[in-house]
């Protein structure tokens, strides 16, 4: 049985004020009986903020991106040494921000993600399509392209250690999720592609769901077999309507 993973990315938002009542109303509200696990992935200087608050609660805590070199002159880089001194569990890697705004190629992607596990992080690797390349009929081909590029270079028993966060880029901050129908043939294909290479692999990650996910869509979502929680934007700034979908992983 796969552990639910409700995870929060709170992207460049926040400050010291409005993160510490954020995380108090989190804490306050989270369910005493969750069988499943939740996280937040917050901006590197809150990441001290996010240990202060968090560490010996439920909530776990991370970051959302690093850099693929372990240390050297790269001036305004995050290494994940220095994420993992905050003591972090999750670091996203690859989200569709970092692979459009800022060059992320796949190649690039799995060198973080190869970083991130060489100190103990487990990568939360972001996947998915564009509106255009939706319509064209290559979802598929993207999804499972940018899931091969992982898998070729860091092997699939790396997988084994690692989430998967499939994100439509047409769904994030749009306010248009997918359907749980839609969603679900991806998240399949997406096991489908790692049970190819190892079928207990497959079949123990946990793929999350991401795109305007909403308390008010959640538990559809996350009733499809193989959609295993989710990967919260805007909805995770709002202690209110995080809660709703932690409450809707069950
Ligand atoms: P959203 O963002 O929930 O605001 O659509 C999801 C994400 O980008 O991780």
């Amino acid at each position: 049985m796969r552990r639910r993973l409700v995870a929060g990315n709170w992207k460049m938002h926040g400050s010291l004020a409005a993160n510490g009542a954020l995380l108090l109303d989190v804490l306050d509200g989270l369910p005493s009986e969750a069988k499943g696990e939740c996280a937040v992935c917050v901006p590197f200087p809150y990441l001290a903020q996010a240990r202060d608050h968090l560490a010996g609660t439920p909530l776990a805590w991370g970051a959302q991106n690093l850099s693929e070199h372990a240390q050297g002159a790269y001036t305004g880089e995050v290494s994940g040494a220095m994420v993992a001194e905050f003591g972090c569990r999750y670091v996203l890697v690859g989200h569709s921000e970092r692979r459009a705004l800022y060059g992320e190629t796949d190649a690039v992607v799995a060198a973080k993600f190869m970083a991130a596990q060489r100190v103990g992080l487990v990568p939360i690797l972001c996947i998915g399509e564009t509106l255009e390349q939706r319509e064209s009929g290559v979802t598929a081909d993207v999804v499972g392209g940018q899931l091969d590029a992982v898998l070729d270079m860091a092997g699939v028993e790396a997988l084994a250690n690692a989430v998967v966060a499939y994100e439509p880029v047409w769904a994030i901050g749009t306010g248009r999720t997918a359907s749980p129908e839609q969603a679900q043939e991806v998240h399949a294909l997406v096991r489908g592609r790692v049970s190819v290479r190892s079928e207990a692999i497959g079949a123990g990650i946990r793929v999350l769901y991401g795109g305007s996910v909403k308390p008010q869509n959640a538990a559809e979502l996350f009733s499809m077999p193989d959609i295993d929680g989710g990967l919260i934007g805007g909805a995770s700034l709002a202690a209110a309507d995080f809660l709703g979908i932690v409450r809707a992983a069950g």
